[in-house]
C-alpha cells in the first residue's frame, strides 16, 4: 500500500473523509500527537488499526468527537466530567466515561470494556476532519506499538520507524503544538483519578475540581493504566535518564543548564520541551547511538516529560 500525504485543505479533507468512509485508515494531527483515525463504529476499520499498529488488542482506543453533544450521545456524563468538559474541551483532555448503551461503538474500540476514553481535539484539521466525516474516531497515537509517538507528518511516514505503507493517507499539518499525548481522567468509587499524565497539567485539572486529583488503585484485572506495559515510547538505542554529562559514545539531550547536542529547551521552558520531546528522541534514534537525556522537573507537562522518559528508558 502507497501512503498518500494530503495537503489538509479542501479538497484534502474530502479525500480523507472518503478513505474513512470506506474503512481505511487516515493519520490525522491533534494538538498532542498525531492519530491513526478509522471509523470507530467499523469494526474492520477498528482491527485495521491494531493491525497496523502492530498493537496488543487489549489495550482500548481513545474515541475522537467533535464536541460535548457528540460525546453525550456515547458516554455518561456526571457533574464532575461536565465540569472538566466544559473547562478543558476543546483539548489535551481524554475521559473514560462509562459507555452508553446502544452508542454504535464499535465493541472492538473498548476492548469489550463496558468504559470509553473520549477526547474532543482542539486541532483545527482534526476538528475539520471530525466534522465533515460526520462520525466517531478511534485514534491512538500514530506510531507502531511501543514506539516513539508522531509529532510530524514524516514520523508517520517513515517505513521503518512510523507507518509508511501500512496506512492510507496522512494528513499533513506540520508539527503538534503541545507534543505529548493527552492527560486522561477515569473514574474510581465515584471520584475522578489521573490515569496518565499529558498535555494538560495535573495542577490544572486539580484547579478546576478544587482539589488534587487522586492516584488511580491499581486493578490488574481492568486495563485501566494505560501504558500499562511500562516499556513504551521506546527508541531503538539505550536510554539513561537523569543525566548531567555525556559518557563516552552517548548523545546527550540538554535541558536547561545541562546543554547537550541537542536541548528539550535551552531556557528550561517545559511547554518548549514537550513540543520538541519526539522529535529530538526521534532525531537521536537515527543516529543510532545510546542516547542519555538531561534531568527534567516534575511540575506542570514536566510530569507527563519524565513518564516518556521513563518508559522509553524501561528494560524491555
Ligand atoms: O493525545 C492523545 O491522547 C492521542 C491523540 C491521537 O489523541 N491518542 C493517544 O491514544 O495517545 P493511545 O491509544 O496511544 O492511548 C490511549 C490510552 C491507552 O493507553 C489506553 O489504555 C487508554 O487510553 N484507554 C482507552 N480506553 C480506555 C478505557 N476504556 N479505560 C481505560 N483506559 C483506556
Ligand atoms: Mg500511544
Amino acid at each position: 500500500m502507497q501512503t498518500r500525504l494530503l495537503v489538509p485543505d479542501d479538497q484534502g479533507l474530502a479525500e480523507a473523509s472518503a478513505l474513512l468512509a470506506r474503512g481505511e485508515l487516515v493519520a490525522m494531527p491533534t494538538e498532542t500527537v498525531y492519530g491513526l483515525a478509522g471509523d470507530a463504529r467499523d469494526g474492520r476499520a477498528v482491527a485495521r488499526i491494531y493491525e497496523a499498529k502492530g498493537r496488543p488488542s487489549f489495550n482500548p482506543l481513545i474515541v475522537h468527537l467533535p464536541d460535548l453533544g457528540a460525546a453525550e450521545r456515547i458516554a455518561v456524563l456526571d457533574d464532575a466530567a461536565r465540569d472538566l468538559a466544559d473547562a478543558f474541551w476543546p483539548g489535551a483532555l481524554t475521559l473514560v466515561l462509562p459507555l452508553r448503551p446502544g452508542s454504535g461503538i464499535a465493541p472492538l474500540v473498548t476492548a469489550g470494556l463496558d468504559t470509553v476514553a473520549i477526547r474532543v481535539p482542539a486541532h483545527p484539521v482534526a476538528q475539520a476532519l471530525l466534522r465533515r466525516f460526520g462520525g466517531p474516531l478511534a485514534a491512538p497515537s500514530a506510531n507502531p506499538s511501543g514506539r516513539i509517538s508522531a509529532t510530524t507528518a514524516a514520523h508517520v511516514a517513515d517505513p521503518v520507524t512510523g507507518l509508511g505503507g501500512r496506512i492510507a493517507a496522512v494528513l499533513d499539518a506540520g508539527a503538534c503544538p503541545v507534543g505529548v499525548e493527552s492527560t486522561i481522567i477515569g473514574w474510581q468509587d465515584g471520584r475522578p483519578v489521573l490515569l496518565r499524565p499529558g498535555g494538560l497539567p495535573a495542577e490544572a485539572i486539580a484547579a478546576a475540581l478544587g482539589g488534587p486529583v487522586a492516584t488511580p488503585r491499581l486493578d490488574p484485572a481492568a486495563p485501566n493504566a494505560p501504558g500499562q506495559l511500562t516499556s513504551h515510547y521506546a527508541p531503538r538505542a539505550s536510554l539513561r535518564l537523569n543525566a548531567t554529562a555525556a559518557r563516552p559514545g552517548e548523545l546527550l539531550i540538554g535541558f536547561g543548564p545541562v546543554a547537550g547536542e541537542m536541548s528539550l529547551s535551552e531556557g528550561a521552558d517545559l511547554a518548549e520541551a514537550a513540543a520538541r520531546l519526539f522529535e529530538l528522541l526521534h532525531q537521536a534514534d537515527a543516529q543510532g547511538r545510546p542516547i542519555a537525556v538531561a534531568p527534567v522537573p516534575e511540575t506542570g507537562l514536566g510530569a507527563a516529560i519524565n513518564d516518556r522518559l521513563r518508559r522509553a528508558a524501561a528494560p524491555r
